[in-house]
C-alpha cells in the first residue's frame, strides 16, 4: 500500500512538472523556411522556445536539415503548424501572403508576427510599397480576432550573427495589444536582438517604408548601408523634462513594456 502511494505521488509529481513545461514552453510556428524562416526556426529554439516549421513540402531534405539544426523542432504542414502555435510567424514573401495568412485555420487569440515588407520596384528602380495601408493591417483584417503584431526584422544574416556589427541590431514592433506587443518583445529580446515599441498596428506603415528605405544603398549598388541599433537617448529626457506636448502617449493602452530597458544618467543642458 506504502509503495503504491510513493508511485501515486511519484506519478503526480511528475505529471505536475510535465505541465509545468507544457505551461511555460511557448510553441511558435514559424510559416515559410525560406532564409528568414531558417534563421528564426534555429534562434528561437535555441532560446528556449519549442519550434515547429510549417512549410508547402515539410519532408523535403532542406527542411530534414533546417531540423537538424533546431533542436527540439518538428515540421508539418502551414496550416498544421500555426493550430499547433501560440504564437505564428508569418516569413512568407508579401505576394504569398493572402493566401497563406487565410488558410491557415482559426487562429483566435493567437499572435501573428508578420515580418513581410510589401513592394514592388517602381520604374525608376526604386521600390515602393504595394499595399495602400500595410501588411499587418491587412493580415488582421483576415483574421480579426488574432493579434497581429509587425516586426521590422533586420536581414537574416544579423538574426544568425546578432553582434556581427560589434552592437545590439533593434527590431521596431508595432500593434494594438499590448501583452501580445509583450510577449513579442520577450522573444526578440530573447534570440539577442533589441526590441523597440513603435506604437499601434496603424504605424506598421512606416516600419514597412523604413525597410524599403534600408535597401537604397543596395539598389544603388554602394557598400555602406545603415543598421538600427538602440541607445540610452541622451536628449529625450531633457525634452520632456521642457513640457510641451511630448510624453503625451506614455499611459497610450498599446505602449508595451519593453525588456532591458535602463535608465542612464541624464545631464540636461538644454530643455527644448
Ligand atoms: N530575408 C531577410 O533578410 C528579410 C528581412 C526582413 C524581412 N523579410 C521578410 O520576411 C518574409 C520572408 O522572407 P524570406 O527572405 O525568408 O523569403 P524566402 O526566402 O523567399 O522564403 C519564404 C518561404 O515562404 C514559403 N513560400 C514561398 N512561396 C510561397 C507560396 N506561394 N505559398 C506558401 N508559402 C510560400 C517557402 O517555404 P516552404 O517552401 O517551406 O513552404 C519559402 O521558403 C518576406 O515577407 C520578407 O519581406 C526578410
Amino acid at each position: 500500500m506504502r509503495v503504491f502511494r510513493l508511485l501515486v505521488i511519484a506519478l503526480l509529481c511528475l505529471n505536475g512538472s510535465l505541465n509545468a513545461v507544457a505551461q511555460t514552453t511557448t510553441i511558435v510556428a514559424v510559416i515559410g523556411t525560406g532564409d528568414m524562416g531558417d534563421s528564426l526556426g534555429p534562434q528561437l529554439a535555441r532560446n528556449g522556445y519549442q519550434v515547429i516549421y510549417g512549410s508547402r513540402d515539410p519532408g523535403r531534405e532542406s527542411i530534414k536539415q533546417l531540423l537538424a539544426a533546431t533542436p527540439g523542432a518538428t515540421a508539418t504542414s502551414q496550416r498544421r503548424a500555426a493550430q499547433q502555435g501560440d504564437i505564428v510567424l508569418l516569413a512568407v514573401p508579401w505576394p504569398a501572403m493572402e493566401t497563406v495568412a487565410q488558410s491557415l485555420g482559426q487562429l483566435q487569440g493567437k499572435i501573428l508576427i508578420d515580418a513581410s515588407i510589401p513592394y514592388k520596384m517602381a520604374k525608376d528602380g526604386y521600390l515602393e510599397s504595394s499595399v495602400s495601408s500595410s501588411s499587418s493591417e491587412l493580415i488582421q483584417a483576415w483574421n480579426n480576432d488574432s493579434h497581429v503584431i509587425k516586426v521590422g526584422f533586420p536581414g537574416s544574416f544579423l538574426i544568425d550573427n546578432p553582434q556581427l556589427m560589434g552592437a545590439t541590431p533593434s527590431a521596431l514592433i508595432a500593434g494594438d495589444h499590448r501583452t501580445s506587443k509583450e510577449r513579442v518583445a520577450k522573444l526578440i529580446d530573447a534570440i539577442g536582438l533589441t526590441p523597440l515599441d513603435a506604437g499601434p498596428l496603424r504605424n506598421a506603415r512606416h516600419i514597412e517604408s523604413m525597410g524599403l528605405l534600408y535597401m537604397v544603398p543596395l539598389l544603388q549598388g554602394r557598400q555602406q548601408g545603415w543598421e538600427f541599433f538602440v541607445h540610452e537617448h541622451p536628449h529625450w529626457p531633457c525634452t520632456l523634462a521642457g513640457g510641451h506636448l511630448y510624453g503625451a502617449n506614455a499611459a497610450s493602452p498599446d505602449k508595451a513594456d519593453l525588456p532591458g530597458n535602463g535608465k542612464a544618467p541624464v545631464h540636461c543642458t538644454k530643455t527644448r
